[in-house]
């Protein structure tokens, strides 16, 4: 049994005041009866509800979209440094949220918080396709034969074997930018990728997920909730 005014927030179409607001004047009916009480509590899986008289769908789980800011870790609780959950605002908290995913410390961009973990593995298996997309700034010019390797599936300084990643160079120069595409999150992967093929990353950014781009009016450290829809930009379950 979950909150109504959680559940319908969830959504991501309507804010929690929102629906509050909704609630308090009778517009939302549980089971065919207005229910005014926001705090009221239903089974997901086994209700009707209707919104200004519309069948509204609700979700059990919460996929929030969060533009990570340096400096930050990927991680559900740490003791001493601050993590990515604490900066999902209260309004959005629930149980069991975690970050489907890690970025580095001082990796920035799109991470995924939901309290979904079919939905997390499902898009984190390299056997499932789904792209994590970034931008590489780094520290040294890129040749073509460093392209290749990358592109083919290059061997890591420890003997670990990728996946072929899909590489474009964004900026050429000094100091090049390359948009990279990988399925697969080994530990420190795009770093360590550059560096196997003599280059090294000097900033990264996670700009995409499967399909779903990187809100660019989140700024840095702020989160939205995803609608359906753009979950389903993430990976569509039919
Ligand atoms: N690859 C890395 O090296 N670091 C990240 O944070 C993500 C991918």
């Amino acid at each position: 049994m979950e909150r109504l005014d959680k559940l319908i927030a969830n959504s991501g179409t309507l804010s929690r005041k929102e629906v509050q607001k909704l609630i308090k004047n009778g517009a939302v009916k549980v089971n065919g009866i207005i229910t005014k009480d926001r705090g009221f509590c239903v089974d997901p899986d086994n209700v009707s509800v209707t919104v200004n008289g519309e069948e509204f769908l609700l979700r059990k789980y919460v996929y929030i979209m969060l533009n990570k800011p340096e400096g930050v870790v990927s991680a559900a609780r740490d003791d001493k440094e601050k993590t990515v959950i604490d900066l999902v605002p209260q309004e959005y908290k629930k149980k069991n949220l975690f970050p489907a995913g890690r970025l580095d410390r001082n990796t920035t961009g799109f991470v995924l918080i939901t309290d979904d973990g079919d939905f997390a593995h499902n898009i984190l298996s390299p056997k499932n396709h789904v792209e994590k997309t970034y931008e590489a700034r780094l520290a040294e010019s890129i040749t073509e034969p460093a392209l290749q390797k990358i592109s083919e599936g290059i061997t890591l300084g420890d003997g670990t074997e990728c996946l072929p990643a899909k590489l474009k160079v964004l900026e050429d120069g000094e100091n090049p930018l390359v948009e990279v595409k990988i399925c697969e999150g080994k530990y420190h992967q795009i770093k360590r990728m550059f560096a196997a093929a003599g280059n090294a990353v000097i900033e990264l950014k996670r700009v995409k997920i499967g399909d779903l781009p990187l809100d660019e009016n989140l700024r840095a450290g702020e989160c939205k909730i995803l609608s359906q829809d753009e979950v389903k930009l993430i990976r569509d379950i039919k």
